[in-house]
This record gives C-alpha cells, sequence and structure tokens, in this order.
C-alpha cells in the first residue's frame, strides 16, 4: 500500500509549445481510489506515465511513502498498469500470461502457480486459465489484464481507460466489479477516464482536468454541488448543466424570459456584480402549471427524449435551449407549450468575466 505524491509537476515534450501537465499537485491517501477525468488532450496518459516512470517529469516531484521516485525506473517502482488495450501476450495462456511478470521476478513454480490461482478465483476466470487470448471474449480479456497487474501485488494500480474497449452493459458490470476489486485489495489506484459518469460512480476523489490543468479535486459529491467553475459545472453532471445570462438588480437577477429572487446566501455571494450566469441541472427543471411562480421559463418543446424512468426534453425559451428532466407519465410532444420551473436554492451562480463559481447549491462555493 502506498501513499503517492505529485508535487508541482509539470511535463513538456519535446518541441511542444504547451505544457502536457502543468503544476499538478495531488496527495492520495493510502489505499484511495482517484480518478482522473477530463476531454481527450488533456493529459491524464501524460500523467499516469510519470507516475509509472515511463516518461519523466520536466518539473516537480513524485513520491512513493515520502520518498522521491524521481530516478527510480519504471520497474523498479512497483507499480502495476492496466491500459485500454489489453496487451495480452498472443501465444500464451491465460495462465502463463498472468504469471509472466513473476516470473521475470524469479518466483518459484509454486508461488506463481497459487498467486495465478487466487487472482483467478478473486476475478472468476478460473476456468479460463488454458486458454488462449483469441480464445476469450472482449470482457474476459480485460478481466486477464487485471488479473496480470493483481497477481503482482502491486504498492500502486494505474488504470488508463481499461474499460473503453468493452460495449456499454460490460463497462457498467466491470466498473462495478473494479471498484469491489479495490474494496477488497485496498491498493491506492489512479484509474483514469474520459467518462464522467465512470468518474463520478468510482472515483473516492475525482480530479476534473483541462489543458493539463487540474480544475477541481474533490469527492463527486462536491464536484456536483460545488463545482469550482463553468467548466467543471458542464462537465459534470448529464445531461449538462443549463446556462443562462442574467443582469443583477438588487437582490434579483434576471434574464430572457426570467426572474428570479435570490435568498441572502446568493445575493451575498454575489457581491457587487452587474452580471452573472445562472447554472440549473436538467433535472432540477419541472414543468408546472404557470400561476404565481416566482421563477419560471415559458417555451415550446423542441426534443423528446423518453428514457424509460424519465423523459428528457428540450426548450425553447427565447433564444436559448433548456434541457430538463421531467417525469416518463408526463404528456410531452414536439410543439407543445410548457412552463418550468426550479426551486431558489437550486441554482448556480457564476462570474460571467471568470467562469468562476459564486455560489453552489449548498450554499457559497469555496474558493480554491
Ligand atoms: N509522446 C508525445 N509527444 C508529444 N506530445 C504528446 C505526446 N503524448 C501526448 N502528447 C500531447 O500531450 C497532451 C496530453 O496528452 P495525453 O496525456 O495523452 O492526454 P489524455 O490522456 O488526457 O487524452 C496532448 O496535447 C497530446 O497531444
Ligand atoms: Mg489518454
Amino acid at each position: 500500500m502506498a501513499i503517492v505524491e505529485l508535487r508541482q509537476v509539470s511535463k513538456r515534450y519535446p518541441g511542444a509549445e504547451q505544457l502536457a501537465v502543468d503544476d499538478f499537485n495531488l496527495v492520495t491517501k493510502d489505499g484511495e481510489f482517484i480518478v482522473l477525468v477530463g476531454p481527450s488532450g488533456c493529459g491524464k496518459t501524460t500523467t499516469m506515465r510519470m507516475i509509472a516512470g515511463l516518461d519523466r517529469h520536466t518539473h516537480g516531484q513524485i513520491l512513493i511513502n515520502g520518498r522521491d521516485v524521481s530516478g527510480v525506473p519504471a520497474k523498479d517502482r512497483d507499480i502495476a498498469m492496466v491500459f485500454q488495450s489489453y496487451a495480452l501476450y498472443p501465444h500464451m495462456t491465460v495462465r502463463e500470461n498472468m504469471g509472466f511478470s513473476l516470473r521475470l521476478k524469479r518466483y518459484g513454480k509454486t508461488d506463481i502457480s497459487k498467486r495465478v490461482n487466487e487472482t483467478a478465483a478473486i476475478l472468476g476466470i478460473e476456468k479460463l486459465l488454458d486458454r488462449r487470448p483469441k480464445d476469450l471474449s472482449g470482457g474476459q480479456q480485460q478481466r486477464v489484464a487485471l488479473g496480470r497487474a493483481i497477481v503482482r501485488q502491486p504498492q500502486v494500480f494505474l488504470m488508463d481507460e481499461p474499460l473503453s474497449n468493452l460495449d456499454a452493459k460490460l463497462r457498467v458490470d466491470m466498473r462495478a466489479e473494479i471498484v469491489k476489486l479495490h474494496h477488497q485489495l485496498g491498493v491506492t489506484t489512479f484509474y483514469v477516464t474520459h467518462d464522467q459518469i465512470e468518474a463520478m460512480t468510482m472515483g473516492q476523489r475525482i480530479a476534473v482536468m483541462r489543458d493539463g490543468v487540474i480544475q477541481q479535486l474533490d469527492p463527486p459529491n462536491s464536484l456536483y454541488k460545488k463545482p469550482v467553475n463553468v467548466f467543471v459545472a458542464g462537465f459534470i453532471g448529464t445531461p449538462s448543466m443549463n446556462f443562462l445570462a442574467a443582469i443583477v438588480d438588487g437582490n434579483r437577477v434576471s434574464g430572457k424570459g426570467f426572474s428570479l429572487l435570490l435568498d441572502d446566501a446568493k445575493h451575498s455571494a454575489i457581491g457587487e456584480r452587474a452580471e452573472v450566469l445562472v447554472g440549473i441541472r436538467p433535472e432540477h427543471l419541472h414543468s408546472a402549471t404557470a400561476g404565481a411562480l416566482d421563477l419560471k421559463f415559458t417555451g415550446a418543446i423542441e426534443v423528446v427524449e423518453p428514457v424509460g424512468s424519465f423523459t428528457m426534453i428540450q426548450v425553447r425559451v427565447g433564444d436559448t435551449v433548456l434541457t430538463a428532466q421531467i417525469g416518463s407519465s408526463e404528456p410531452a410532444k414536439i410543439g407543445d407549450p410548457v412552463v418550468l420551473t426550479c426551486q431558489s436554492n437550486q441554482i448556480y451562480l457564476f462570474d460571467p468575466r471568470t467562469d468562476l463559481a459564486l455560489s453552489g447549491i449548498d450554499g457559497q462555493s469555496e474558493t480554491h
């Protein structure tokens, strides 16, 4: 088990103008499950490769249990990686694939066999041990790839989009399985994904990255309730948060087609600003009958997407389109007029000039 620390770690690839990773700071707890999430090209893989020792960082320090491992080659870092491509050896059986790294380390036959069998039992792949990779499904291959990492009993697991090649159903199953495994083994893990649902469901803490920079490092619930900026607010949550430009007049903010009274906490969070960006998550918008509501949006339905347990609608309000999640039994047809409302304490506020959050839905955002 291990505590991994990245101190002001940066990486510039030779000839590149921009840093691929820029001032990355993170200290894990022992046995923590950390997720790195962000759009393609934001520096997730580069960060993992630096922790693994496959790429050298240009600046900063990487420590494992307090020891600077900068000069330590990958093979001596006691870290096991699982990649998107399973990279199993095609000519070896599952048993040989799983035992290979132990053989390199000159473990005895009995030891290897014992560890491989134990790991196979954990993963439920005992019956596959004598097959070759070509005779396995994608999900089985991914399990073997995990097994190859687990069998080494490393201090740290690095998993870089390990489920991306699996179909949607299998991905959901495997993600639960990896969480269970982590619970069982308690090994410090870095898990990379570009899928925010995977990040939210798996991570104890999640680092949301953009252009090489950590935007926010927090548990899932904080990312959802108190995103630090517009990027994180739009990235976490599906479908994305709705954003509406508004002007401030005392404790009232108004935009095209809507106006709402702020409570004291939100009002004081705005300070002297004359303009704000209002954020509302689709799941917080409800259809309502027009009446004495303070906050309401009146528009026409443009898109209807029944999902089963609920229905997603897109509603044109003036020159913006709002996404809302309504009950599956509520009637909704393209062209229907609709009134949407939202509780005023479920409104997020941002500064349109800096994109920084002024208020989350549990009150004021911490400034990071
Ligand atoms: N070997 C490399 N040489 C030069 N640039 C690279 C190399 N690998 C990645 N990059 C660049 O570094 C940035 C981060 O890439 P990467 O870490 O692979 O992102 P992610 O895994 O989040 O998609 C990107 O702009 C990418 O083009
Ligand atoms: Mg990558």
